[in-house]
């Protein structure tokens, strides 16, 4: 049986607000993205996830939805995007959407209903319990906010619940009435064809109808990133049939936002829930051998045991950019090659292969109440200005260096990040051991990573030099570089040491080599 579609895929992530204008009102949009496939092709990724272009208030810039069935005029149309997906797929890319199951906006019509009485037939969509205004039924802190996870709501003399925004209530996926609406959202969007989801904080749906508090020890943490109730696991299982209904290996990634491998591990259940979900620990680790391999590790305990597919991920819409994080554009190259070395699917965010850094943003300009702009100012695509963005200001500033460091410009520079990226995911789609093979470890001196990874006759060797430092690293037998981060030795044999913050992908230099 051939694998899954899905594993060997390196899939991109786009924030649809920051990506393209077509529009020309600042905020980027579908059709914007249509206009730019082009990139997306000549890169050489698999698929796209677009984050929530949904009908909202953007309190929490789309992640709060009022309709799961439609696209806010801000972005679009419901035939753009069938029009952006026949184009996606005649080109060969899938297409995830985002799918936030665990609330809604304040706005969307069922919490309208739920909250105007408590007699409302959709009252128990949500989480609502008694209390007195001035204490909130348990301990539970909201992302973002810092404060309870609870809003009084004065005229039914209730609280509700909301994991974030008071604008985001949760839903109550206890009630059976709430799994079949929310099934039908997901039959809305296979219907018209994609690929798959990415599901928002799925680990959040299932919660204890007690509602406990915390364990005081970790009350300041926000519940969203600590909720790991057995009951999402029953939830999941039933939302991964719905998508087995639908012909064709449609994906279902979580995002399980706990910050432990093994909690993650579980959401792939028996084979029966997630196929994928986001890992993130290796996200917050440190630029540092000893930390990437610890993570590295943790991966292949906990989920090799499962034949879970691990993803990967250094960037998303929700941090830093890992090229802020890690401080320099060697570094960020260095994590790439790491990135698209390692086992499992990796997941690129918009503007990584760019080498952007976070925007700077004033005060004035701040718009997200969790802090997040920077990593979501808006992608140059010339230099131009406008940097091909039609008309308006941005609604972010852009990002550092634009007029230099933009898509037009660095596609012209053979030495770039930017053709660094699609090296390396050229080299990837031909290498059935980087995309599908085994993964063991080289000996490798402190402040280096090394590992191979084998697939039939096709083998491969990973070095990466955290260290600032020139490094010996010797590898038994005759290796040529593949890809190296700074350009620097492709096509020569490997000379057994690595520049300062250098990776490396090598192949046998030939087949005598191989064996040695
Ligand atoms: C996780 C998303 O990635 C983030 O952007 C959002 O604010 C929260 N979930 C709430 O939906």
């Amino acid at each position: 049986m051939s694998e899954p579609w899905w594993k060997s895929a390196v899939v991109y992530q786009i924030y649809p607000r920051s990506f393209c204008d077509a529009s020309g009102d600042g905020v980027g949009d579908l059709e914007g993205v249509r206009r730019r496939l082009d990139h997306l092709a000549w890169l050489g990724v698999d698929g796209l996830w677009l984050s929530p272009f949904y009908p909202s208030p953007m309190k929490d810039h789309g992640y709060d939805v009022a309709d799961f069935c439609g696209v806010d005029p801000l972005f679009g149309t419901l035939s753009e995007f069938d029009r952006l997906l026949a184009d996606c797929h005649a080109g060969g890319l899938r297409v995830l959407v985002d799918w936030v199951p665990n609330h809604t906006s304040d706005r969307h019509p069922w919490f309208v209903e739920s909250r105007a009485s408590r007699e409302s037939p959709r009252r128990d969509w949500y989480v609502w319990r008694d209390g007195s205004p001035d204490r909130p039924p348990n301990n539970w802190r909201a992302a973002f906010t810092n404060g309870p996870a609870w809003t009084w709501d004065e005229a039914t003399r209730q609280w509700y619940l909301h994991l974030f925004l008071p604008e985001q209530p949760d839903l109550n996926w206890g009630n059976p009435e709430v799994v079949r609406a929310m099934h039908g959202t997901l039959r809305f969007w296979l219907e018209r064809g994609v690929d798959g989801f990415r599901m928002d904080v799925i680990h959040c749906i299932g919660k204890d109808p007690a509602l406990p508090d915390v364990p005081e020890r970790v009350q300041r943490i926000p519940v969203s990133a600590l909720n790991d109730d057995p009951r999402s696991h029953a939830l999941i299982r039933g939302i991964r049939g719905v998508l087995e209904e639908f012909p064709g290996d449609r994906v279902a990634v979580g995002e399980v936002y706990l910050l432990s491998t093994q909690q993650v591990a579980r959401y792939y259940g028996r084979g029966d829930e997630l196929h994928l979900a986001f890992n993130f620990p290796p996200l917050f680790a440190p630029w540092e051998a000893s930390a990437w391999r610890a993570r590295i590790d943790e991966v292949v305990r906990k989920l090799d045991p499962r034949d879970a597919w691990p993803t990967w991920v250094l960037s998303n819409h929700d941090n830093p950019r890992h090229r802020t994080r890690y401080g320099s554009e060697a570094r960020a190259r260095a994590a790439a090659v790491l990135l698209l070395g390692l086992r499992g699917t990796p997941f690129l965010y918009a503007g990584e292969e760019l080498g952007l850094e976070d925007a700077v943003v004033s005060d004035a300009r701040r718009l997200d109440p969790g802090g997040r702009d920077g990593c979501r100012a808006p992608i140059p695509w010339s230099a131009a200005p406008g940097h091909g963005w039609a008309g308006a200001e941005p609604w972010l500033p852009w990002p550092p260096e634009a007029a230099t460091r933009n898509a037009e410009a660095l596609r012209a520079d053979s030495d770039s990040i930017l053709r660094l990226y699609r090296r390396l995911l050229a080299l990837r789609r031909a290498s059935p051991a980087l995309r599908l093979g085994s993964f063991a470890w080289l000996p490798a001196p402190e402040g280096v990573l090394a590992w191979r990874r084998e697939h039939g006759a096709d083998r491969r060797v990973v070095l990466v030099n955290f260290g600032t430092e020139p490094a010996a690293s010797p590898v038994p037998g005759a290796w040529r570089v593949d890809v190296s981060s700074d350009g620097a030795g492709e096509k020569a044999p490997y000379p057994g040491r690595l520049a300062p913050d250098q990776a490396l992908v090598m192949s046998p230099s030939t087949s005598a080599g191989a064996s040695r």
